[in-house]
């Protein structure tokens, strides 16, 4: 099976948490975007979508699922988002498409946060996927000259602006051993719009695609 079918078997799992009649949050990359062409065939049982990115909104306004304003929603009973690594306590780094921000925050708006990923994404240690963080452009210089001193190797990433209009340093040879800590240590760096380890708000359920099928795990 290739990596392709098994995000596509996660998806598929995912779609048991969507809640009828309700606004379904909405997060970014290969894995979403399958589960985006799923949510199209039940568009009818949901009242729409809010979205963590320009590239996820257009396409599902492609599909003609209703996308809203998270200002305008008062209620999101779940969110569906992949991720670039899981560990087993659900703590999560994303952010390899650029959209951590906005992910953040729907996760945090969010009562349940659904994270789906082929099984290569579990991992026992977070940090070999290289940490994405999201800078407002003029502090570019001085963030990296500071994660260089909790010890990363951070990388301008290349023709990059978010949808924020802000730049990522992408953080390598980077162990995060303690997840929480390191969150609140790179977030109060002046400058940093926002880190992409979710440890603060980790995945709620993770759903992971392999061969034999999607597997789940509760983190409670
Ligand atoms: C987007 O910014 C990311 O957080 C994605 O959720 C993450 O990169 C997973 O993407 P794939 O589903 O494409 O692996």
């Amino acid at each position: 099976m290739t990596q392709d079918e098994m995000k596509k078997k996660a998806a598929e799992a995912a779609l048991e948490y969507v809640v009828t009649d309700s606004i379904v949050g909405v997060g970014t990359g290969s894995t979403v975007n399958f589960f985006i062409d799923l949510l199209a065939e039940i568009k009818h049982k949901i009242e729409g979508a809010v979205s963590s990115s320009e590239a996820s909104t257009e396409r599902m306004k492609q599909h003609g699922i209703r996308v809203y304003d998270l200002n305008a929603v008062n209620e999101l009973p779940v969110y569906i988002d992949g991720a670039d690594e899981s560990d087993h306590y659900l703590n999560l780094i994303k952010g390899g498409g650029g959209a951590l921000t906005r992910e953040k925050i729907i996760a945090g708006a969010s009562d349940k946060f659904v994270c789906i990923a082929d099984e290569s994404k579990l991992v026992d240690v977070l940090g070999t996927f290289p940490l994405p963080v999201e800078v407002i452009p003029m502090a570019r210089s001085f963030i990296a000259r500071e994660l260089v001193k909790l010890g990363g190797r951070p990388v301008w990433r290349d023709n990059f602006i978010t949808d924020n209009g802000n730049i990522i340093l992408d953080v390598h040879d980077f162990e995060i051993l303690q997840p929480m800590k390191t969150e609140a240590e790179i977030n109060k760096l002046p400058g940093v719009v926002t880190v992409g380890i979710f440890a603060n708000r980790p995945a709620d359920v993770l759903i992971l695609g392999a061969p034999d099928g999607a597997k789940t795990v509760y983190s409670k």
